[in-house]
């Protein structure tokens, strides 16, 4: 039997029969302002509610402005439980490969009581330094097995140019080919104004919709309209 994780996304579980699959890692990937970021929030405080421990490890941010971001949508749960069942670690300056193959399991490793939801957010950082794509493969085949017996993973990438053509997604292909699933959030250009609008590439183990799905990020975040056409 194949367990399920509610994602805590209004409307996203009924695309993917259920939510995420248990201990499975997603990569999310979609332009800047696409919405990565709060997806993978919304993620963990769904873990938060139900008292569960959930780690987000940040390429970019600070958690002076992760908690602020919070503030704006209201998301209470983070300033609560800061530094107990939410842990955040900020991965900056150049070794991106060094945190992933060595300080990451040491982090993971010295909880006694396994966090369930994981964000890495973005992994961008790590595939401009590590270019060799054997490298990438040995490098994230390991994190990505590892991020597996800890808990549900969410893992995204910043992607430019024309996000909707597969044949252009060469330079991110072993981070997609590596995960169990793999979602995209498009900004769908018409008239006036982008539609944001996410679709599921690919999911393992697990039925899920064909189809690409209105959502927009309000004052309490993302909202997926799953029975509405883009346009
Ligand atoms: N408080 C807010 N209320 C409504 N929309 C917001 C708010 N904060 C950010 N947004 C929207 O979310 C977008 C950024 O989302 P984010 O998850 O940070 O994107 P990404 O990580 O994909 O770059 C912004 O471009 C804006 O459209
Ligand atoms: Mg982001």
């Amino acid at each position: 039997m194949i367990e399920k994780v509610k994602s805590g996304i209004s409307g996203f579980d009924a695309i993917v029969s259920g939510g995420f699959v248990k201990n499975s890692v997603v990569t999310i990937y979609g332009s800047p302002g696409a919405g990565k970021s709060i997806f993978c929030t919304e993620f963990l405080r769904e873990g938060l509610k139900n008292g569960e421990k959930v780690f987000y490890i940040s390429m970019e941010q600070d958690i002076d402005s992760f908690l602020e971001q919070c503030d704006s949508f209201g998301f209470k749960e983070f300033r609560e439980n800061l530094n107990s069942n939410f842990v955040f670690t900020r991965m900056s300056g150049h070794d991106f490969k060094n945190f992933l193959s060595i300080e990451l399991p040491k982090i993971l490793q010295n909880r006694k009581e396994k966090h369930s939801r994981i964000v890495i957010d973005p992994l961008t950082p790590f595939l401009w330094e590590v270019k060799d794509p054997s490298l990438q493969r040995n490098v994230l085949t390991d994190t990505f097995k590892m991020l597996r017996e800890f808990g549900t993973s969410l893992v995204t990438i910043e992607r430019y140019g024309d996000i909707n053509r597969m044949e252009l997604l060469e330079d991110i292909a072993i981070p997609i080919y590596l995960s169990d699933m793999v979602i995209l959030l498009s900004m769908v250009f018409n008239q006036n104004f982008y539609q944001k609008a996410i679709s599921i590439v690919k999911m393992r183990f697990s039925s899920h919709s064909a189809g690409m799905h209105p959502f927009d990020i309000g004052n309490n975040g993302i909202n997926i309209f799953q029975d509405q056409p883009v346009f």
